[in-house]
């Protein structure tokens, strides 16, 4: 449902990083960017600032920071040190191909390359610097140490750990997956100039939205194949990792889904019919994992 703006995405990813700088700086960053990947978060952004009634196509470097953003935090997650996977996105993880030091440093660079995009579209757009420097404020919010990078750490140091409660594990998922969601639609919000309402609306459906899908995602670790998912499936068992799958069950995941479902349809209809677009994300995320 979010179709229109991927091939958008798709192309601009791709004129970001040109191929012929630095090897293999650069053949290590386009080699994770561009193989794929839903590009979830951008198209939400894009779609929220439509909903809101402005033109999305003026968010997209925003929309496009925050997928390197997110590919980076794939690229570390894979790394050896942390959950050790050999398949992303359909290929070999970024490391096997790379090296692990070259691997560190293209999420660095992806990182990075974010956040110069960013400026340099808030400097280019003296009118409306103020709108856009708080959309980037918000992705970096959400992608920093309140959130992204506490959850990945939180989610490290509870590796293999017994006794851990469903507090721990709200801590993990708000940081590690729901942080971003909240960058791609506080985002939007901010660069749309939202008042306190609409923010409260897209951030109650980035939380409960991150939740249902990080709880999807802990399902297919266990469901899915492979081929389907183009990730190592088994991982969070074989490393101990603290999942929703763990804590509730199987039974008890799909039910906490379908509530988070709901209340991330209830915060979202703030916007009436606008809001369509992001209730049928819901209802799919619901679907997608059986
Ligand atoms: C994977 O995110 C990381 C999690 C938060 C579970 P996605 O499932 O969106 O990965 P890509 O971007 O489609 O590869
Ligand atoms: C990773 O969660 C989330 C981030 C990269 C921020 P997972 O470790 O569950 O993601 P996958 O399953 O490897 O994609
Ligand atoms: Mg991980
Ligand atoms: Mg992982
Ligand atoms: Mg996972």
């Amino acid at each position: 449902m979010l179709e229109k703006y991927r091939e958008t995405v798709e192309e601009r990813l791709g004129a970001i990083l040109p191929a012929e700088e630095a090897p293999p700086l650069s053949a290590a960053m386009r080699y994770s960017l561009l193989a794929g990947g839903k590009r979830l978060r951008p198209c939400m952004l894009l779609a929220a600032v439509e909903m809101m009634g402005e033109n999305w196509r003026e968010a997209l470097e925003y929309a496009c920071a925050l997928e390197m953003i997110h590919t980076y935090s794939l690229i570390h997650d894979d790394l050896p040190a942390m959950d050790n996977d050999t398949l992303r996105r359909g290929k070999p993880t970024n490391h096997v191909v790379f090296g692990d030091g070259q691997a560190v440093l293209a999420g660095d660079g992806l990182l990075n390359c974010a956040y110069e995009r960013m400026l340099a579209d808030a400097l280019a757009h003296p009118q409306s610097l103020e709108r856009r420097v708080a959309a980037m404020a918000e992705i970096a919010r959400g992608a920093g140490v309140e959130y992204m990078v506490r959850g990945q750490s939180l989610d490290l140091a509870c590796e293999g750990k017994q006794g851990v409660d469903e507090e721990t594990l709200l801590a993990i998922h708000t940081g590690k997956t729901c942080g971003m969601f909240l960058g791609a639609m506080r985002g939007a919000g901010r660069f749309c100039g939202a008042g306190s309402e609409a923010m409260d609306a897209l951030t109650g459906y980035a939380e409960a939205f991150g939740l249902l899908f990080q709880y999807a995602d802990d399902l297919l670790d266990v469901f899915s194949t492979p081929e389907e998912l183009g990730k190592s499936i088994g991982k969070d068992a074989d490393e101990g990792k603290l999942t929703a799958v763990r804590l509730f069950g199987v039974e008890g995941t799909r039910a906490r889904m379908q509530a988070l479902h709901d209340k991330a349809v209830a915060s979202i209809s703030h916007f009436q019919g606008a809001a369509q677009p992001f209730i049928r994300l819901a209802a799919d995320m619901l679907t997608r994992r059986k």
